[in-house]
């Protein structure tokens, strides 16, 4: 398993590119089945995770083909023809979902175009339990018939689904990307309460509405959607990643340095900037994107707590805490989404951070001058970021261990990083 070897202690300078979101893009895909008609989606990240979303739907009969000519021949990938015109296999195996939750996300299209769907249960993962209760719950709110068998969700309806009232009782993302893929093709009304609001959901709603969808209320909790016979294709550019882009700012904060996020929407990340800012960092919007500059900053303890959007997002959570970890003063870092999210603690300890953990779901973060670097490793994709990011401010050697959670969700992370002067290197085994 391949590793990365960092030495701590440079700032880094310069400007990164940020990509279309992971989160985004996922949902996007699977919105493909929706329609008989292409789906082309533009600035799409090159990660395993679009690999194996791209894997799932091919095996459903989705066509797939990557464009974005490159000026010298050659195409980028980052564009991809989804077409489901000849889409015959409504099971989506074990195999496949076990690599990633996301792939439950083809169940509310399936079933509202073909009146059936077969998904194998996601099962437990490193964050927690993460249940699809509520995605389920829906759906048979919406007419359908649903069995667990086997480890399967199996889904019928005879007819189109109907539409519906549903109101989450927590907010849930995947739930209701998932909810608004079926109602957009079932009869009648379906009014979603309490939904999520992130910007990746609401990138689907608007890729819905090019297709042809009736949505209105993108962007608040409540989300009216008047179901139609059926769509079209349409063309779609991902949004940026707010995640990739905040990961990146706390590079620059945490090793004292200044970086410019280029391609980034500012807007749609202000907890993030927010939390940086109180914590004496300077944040500067440019005309590309915005700068993150902590040359000589007197980085400050600064209390989060993540919520849903437009609260600090849950995914930012580790990278935060490493920050907290080399701050003056202390931080109380409180997780309210997933139960199981503070698995980076130990190894931040490792490398020297002093943090306590209250009841599970509080964590006192002692500040200390400077961590040092260790041999370390991380069970899921934000808290192995939050090691580089440790490692990478921390006196020393740092490996972070398991690096194919970080391929899952960061593009070209060591030589983004290393383009602006770190000294990191990926060690092939
Ligand atoms: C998505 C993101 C993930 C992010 C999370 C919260 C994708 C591909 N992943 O995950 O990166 O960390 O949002 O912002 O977009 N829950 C239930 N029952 C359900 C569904 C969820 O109890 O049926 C609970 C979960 O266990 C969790 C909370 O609701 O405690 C929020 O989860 P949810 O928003 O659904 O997360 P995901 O969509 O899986």
């Amino acid at each position: 398993m391949d590793r990365i070897h960092i030495t701590g202690g440079v700032p880094l300078h310069g400007t990164i590119p940020v990509i279309g979101a992971k989160n985004a893009a996922l949902p996007l895909m699977a919105a493909s089945l929706l329609t008989e008609e292409t789906l082309t989606l533009s600035n799409l990240p090159h990660l395993v995770d679009i690999t194996t979303m791209a894997n799932l739907l091919a095996q459903h009969g989705v066509e797939l083909s990557m464009n974005g000519a490159l000026p010298g021949g050659g195409c980028d990938g980052r564009v991809l023809d989804l077409c489901g015109r000849a889409v015959a296999n409504t099971t989506a195996p074990y195999d496949l979902v076990c690599r990633m939750r996301a792939s439950v996300l083809v169940l509310g299209p399936l079933v509202a175009r073909f009146g059936q769907a077969r998904v194998s249960l996601p099962g437990g993962c490193a964050i927690g339990t993460r249940p699809v209760d509520l995605h389920i719950k829906g759906l048979e709110q919406m007419g359908a018939r649903i069995e667990l068998n086997e480890g399967y969700i199996e889904a019928r309806r005879s007819g189109r689904l109907k539409g519906a009232q549903i109101i989450f009782p927590q907010v849930s993302v995947g739930a209701t990307e998932n909810l608004l893929m079926a109602a957009v093709l079932a009869e009648g009304e379906t009014i979603l309460m309490n939904a999520a609001r992130e910007p990746e959901v609401c990138d689907l709603a608007q890729c819905l509405v090019a297709m042809g969808a009736r949505i209105e209320g993108i962007g608040t909790d409540t989300v009216r959607i008047q179901g139609v016979e059926r769509l079209r294709g349409a063309r779609h550019g991902v949004v940026p990643d707010r995640i990739e882009a905040g990961t990146y700012a706390v590079a620059a904060a945490i090793t004292r340095g200044a970086i410019e996020l280029t391609g980034t929407r500012p807007e749609l990340m202000v907890a993030t900037l927010t939390c940086l800012s109180e914590c004496g960092v300077r944040v500067e919007p440019t005309d590309k994107g915005v700068r993150i500059n902590a040359v000589d900053a007197d980085i400050v303890g600064t209390d989060i707590m993540t919520e849903p959007y437009p609260g600090f997002p849950t995914d930012m959570q580790a990278q935060v805490m490493a920050l907290m970890a080399t701050a003056r003063g202390a931080a109380m870092i409180t997780e309210t989404i997933f139960e199981n999210r503070f698995m980076h603690v130990p190894e931040l300890m490792r490398m020297g951070a002093q943090i306590n953990i209250h009841r599970a779901s509080s964590a006192i973060v002692r500040g200390v001058p400077r961590l040092s670097g260790a041999q370390v490793m991380a069970t899921d994709l934000r808290a192995s970021v939050c090691l580089v990011l440790a490692g990478l401010s921390a006196q020393g050697d740092t490996i972070v261990n398991r690096v194919y959670h970080l391929d899952r969700g960061y593009e070209r992370l060591v030589e983004k990083l290393a383009a602006c002067g770190a000294h990191i290197e990926r060690i092939r085994d």
